[in-house]
């Protein structure tokens, strides 16, 4: 059913987007981290998050493990709930750029379909992916919760690298290799492109 069919009419807001970035000094945009579970996204969300808000900017991170136990707890790890969580997140994503806040999500997105709807949700200059790439391997030997452990002994159903795919981007805007990098290289690096892309 579409929104006119329901009655809902788009109410149009008593301050822009535009005046609260004049506000706050800086544009609002979304750096969404995408990668496998223990690949460090979150780690370098956060590093990433306190380097701006040291900088005087207003960030926030949505971490898919903390959005699961709130917004998303009614969603396990089908396709279908995956692709119902990363809708979800970008809706709540594009609220926050609105709000004028520069935005870190941290969930694996493993599908790139899923990914490319919350790219086409905004506007251009305002979605940056965000490839924190780390091979299966040695995401499996870090194993900070011992998921990977009870993924293979069968534990985990649909567990993303084992039993469940992980579709790398194509086409990202940002490629960090966790293999390579610390996290605080990692964070410099990130702010270092957004400078060269004129956004900080
Ligand atoms: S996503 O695929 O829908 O984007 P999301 O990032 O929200 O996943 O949640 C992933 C986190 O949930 C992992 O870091 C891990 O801690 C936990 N988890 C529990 N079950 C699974 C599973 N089957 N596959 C992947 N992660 C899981």
């Amino acid at each position: 059913m579409s929104t006119t069919e329901k009655n809902i009419v788009w109410h149009d807001a008593s301050v822009s987007r535009k005046e609260r970035s004049k506000r706050l000094g800086h544009e609002s945009f979304v750096l969404w981290f995408t990668g496998l579970s223990g690949s460090g996204k979150s780690t370098l969300a956060n590093a990433v998050s306190r380097k701006l808000f040291e900088e005087d900017r207003l960030t926030y991170v949505l971490d898919g493990d903390n959005v699961r136990h709130g917004l998303n707890k009614d969603l396990g790890f089908s396709p279908e709930d995956r692709q119902e969580n990363i809708r979800r997140i970008g809706e709540v994503a594009k609220l926050f750029v609105d709000a004028g806040t520069i935005v870190s999500t941290a969930f694996i997105s493993p599908y790139k379909e899923d990914r490319a709807q919350v790219r086409n949700l905004l506007n251009d200059g305002e979605f940056f992916e965000v490839y924190v790439k780390c091979s299966l391997d040695t995401c499996e030997q870090r194993d900070p919760k011992g998921l990977y452990q009870k993924a293979r002994k069968g534990e985990i159903p649909e567990f993303t690298g084992i039993s469940s795919p992980y579709e790398e981007p194509e086409a990202p805007e940002i490629v960090i290799d966790t293999e390579e990098y610390n996290i605080e290289k990692a964070a410099d690096a990130i702010l270092e492109q957004l400078r060269e892309k004129g956004l900080l």
